[in-house]
């Protein structure tokens, strides 16, 4: 802790005109200071500057405070970090006491290394030899040396050894330089190498200033194309978010915050004036990200790719940020164009015009449903709301949600009351999901997720009745035409074995196993191989298995049919209703008449 005494004398010695001086263009007016407001991006020379009192003052947007409020609103610092900035320009020392062996936090020497780290990638970036080619990458790029700075970029040399020296030197033990992940221990034995090689380096910052990881970007085509220094106790990368240190009193100020996709489209567009922008890191927004925000701001905006895995992603984090009670507006860019690119080649201004353009998120929902004539009749209403009710349950703020579901009424024409019901109800359970299909697993590096092409893990026994369906059918092939009556592909969930019946579906019953096989995509043909070892036996009696296995799907699909329906009675007009009655009327007597049989033939043997 830096004592009270101190800070009085740093206060007294600070150079306020000089300080800030650094950052704005001020001119000597009597006893003051005047020039462009820095905080409102002001022209006019509206901004006082009163060394006497220490002092600053904007007329027009009414900023002030003194020389440490300066560094912590414009520069993003906190309070001991202004001192010790300030002090170091004065020439002052200043004495800091330990407050208890507890309060140094473990993390602590991690931070500093970091930060030392930072400081000599920087070194690199700008030494005329070593840092030539990423200031080079720089310029192509368009990101010119103040932007750099601000954001503190540097680069990597590929050198194997110069960073280890530097920081040896100066007392660094290479155990630390490991634990923090900038060097790393080579698979074939104990050479150890640097993770961040040849690459333009953005540190990464958590909210209080701690130097917590960096993210690298190579210089040309490569894969990765980022690298993240890997996770650490002092590094989570769901729990950090880009640039916010730097934004937050922007955030503030202006009571929003941008969310953008990557730390190129942050550096941007806080260039372009735009300052209360942040990324998460590579990731989508994670629930701790989100949690972050609303102690800024009540508005968040939504700036991510215009394809598919964008919107996705957009409507994902709507929901984690609607959850934290703030307004959620969504900015769709031109095709193919992320925040960076678009500053770069239509300037900020029409940056703005998009912002003022922002749609809210509930409405760019609706409206996407809507285009794809989700609204149009009643089996697609009841998908929509399915669609939205996740969002209507996710959004906190009680007067929104009344907003959203009287918007959601007037588009579906489903009633408010309805739908309100619909809202209260826990979540429907995972029988009513369309696909079978098993999400792709997270993936286990540091790349973005949602980018990651889909996965299919293989299931380790796809379902028994499934399976036995699929045997029969690839053995005894004159029974394909009766099955495709009753079992559309879709009610099989096991994958693999969907695409070995649709290749069963699709020829003829007598073309030869090669000529099914080869219509069939890779991951399936393991199992297409392990079925076709597995011939019918002797003592299988294959027709009445088969026709109780028909018995069973159709007995699957009425009652799938007969829920979809129930499904849909609420939200369905008086008419409607009728119809759904009589429907279900229909699936109950077919139902019964097939009974509750058990089925035979397979399966634990049942006592008679
Ligand atoms: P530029 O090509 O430099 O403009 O990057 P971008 O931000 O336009 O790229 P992209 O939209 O592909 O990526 C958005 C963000 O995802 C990046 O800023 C990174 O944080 C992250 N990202 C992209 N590619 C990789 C990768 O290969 N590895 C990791 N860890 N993160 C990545
Ligand atoms: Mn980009």
């Amino acid at each position: 802790m830096i004592t009270d005494e101190s800070v009085e004398r740093v206060r007294e010695g600070a150079d306020i005109v000089q300080i800030i001086g650094e950052h704005v263009k001020l001119r000597r007016s009597g006893n003051s200071y005047r020039g462009p407001c820095p905080f409102h991006q002001g022209t006019g020379p509206n901004f006082s500057v009163v060394p006497a009192k220490g002092l600053y003052h904007c007329f027009v947007c009414k900023e002030s405070g003194d020389v440490f409020t300066y560094l912590q609103k414009r520069l993003g610092m906190d309070f001991p970090d202004a001192i010790r900035y300030v002090a170091n320009k004065a020439g002052i020392v200043i004495e800091e006491v330990q407050r208890s062996a507890e309060a140094v936090d473990p993390r602590q020497p991690i931070w500093d290394l970091n930060s030392m780290v930072a400081d000599w990638f920087r070194t690199q970036l700008w030494d005329e030899r070593t840092g030539e080619s990423a200031r080079n990458y720089l310029a192509l790029r368009r990101v010119s040396r103040e932007v750099a700075d601000r954001f503190g970029l540097g680069f990597a040399p590929r050198d194997l050894d110069a960073m280890r020296n530097h920081l040896v030197a100066l007392g660094v033990s290479e155990e630390t330089l490991l634990a923090a992940g900038l060097l790393v221990r080579r698979d074939d034995g104990d050479a150890l190498r640097p993770r961040f090689r040849d690459r333009l380096m953005f540190p990464i910052v958590d909210a209080s200033g701690h130097h917590v990881a960096f993210g690298g970007r190579l210089l040309g085509p490569g894969d990765p194309k980022y690298l993240n220094s890997s996770e650490s106790p002092v590094f989570t990368k769901g729990r950090v978010l880009y640039g916010l240190h730097m934004a937050k009193h922007a955030i503030r100020r202006e009571g929003r915050v941008m969310i953008v996709e990557g730390y190129f489209d942050v550096v941007r567009v806080v260039s372009a004036g735009f300052e209360w922008v942040v990324a998460p890191l590579g990731t989508a927004l994670t629930e701790e990200q989100a949690a972050m925000l609303p102690r800024y701001a009540k508005q968040a905006f939504l700036l991510y790719d215009h394809d598919e895995p964008g919107l996705k992603a957009t409507f994902k984090s709507g929901d984690l940020l609607l959850r934290e009670k703030m307004s959620v507006q969504v900015v769709t860019l031109p095709e193919g164009e992320d925040p960076d690119s678009f500053v770069d080649k239509f300037g900020g201004e029409k940056l703005g015009e998009q912002l003022s353009g922002a749609v809210d998120i509930f409405e760019r929902k609706l409206n996407e449903l809507s285009r794809n004539g989700y609204f149009a009749e009643l089996h697609r209403k009841r998908v929509a709301i399915d669609k939205l009710l996740p969002t209507l349950r996710a959004t906190a703020d009680s007067v929104t949600r009344d907003i959203y579901i009287a918007r959601a009424s007037e588009l579906s024409g489903v009633t408010r009351e309805a739908l309100e019901r619909e809202v209260s109800q826990m979540s429907p359970r995972a029988s009513t999901v369309q696909s079978g299909r098993p999400p792709a697993p997270p993936h286990p590096d540091d790349r973005d997720i949602r980018r990651e092409p889909e996965r299919r893990p293989r299931r380790a026994r796809p379902p028994h009745k499934e399976r036995q369906l699929v045997r029969i059918l690839l053995h005894v092939r004159s029974n394909i035409d009766q099955a495709i009556e009753t079992v559309g592909p879709d009610q099989l969930h096991d994958p693999a074995l969907q695409d070995i019946y649709r290749a069963l579906l699709e020829g003829s019953a007598g073309d030869p196993t090669e000529v099914v096989a080869s219509r069939l995509p890779s991951e399936s043909t393991e199992l297409f191989n392990e079925l076709l070892a597995d011939p019918i036996g002797e003592g299988e009696e294959v027709p009445e298995t088969f026709a109780e296995l028909l018995a069973h799907f159709r007995r699957m699909a009425v009652k799938k049919e007969l829920h979809e329906t129930q499904r849909e009675m609420p939200i369905a007009t008086p008419d409607q209703q009728d119809e759904l009655l009589s429907k279900m009327a229909r699936l109950r007597n077919e139902k019964n008449a097939m009974g509750d049989r058990s089925f035979k033939g397979y399966g634990p043997a049942r006592p008679t």
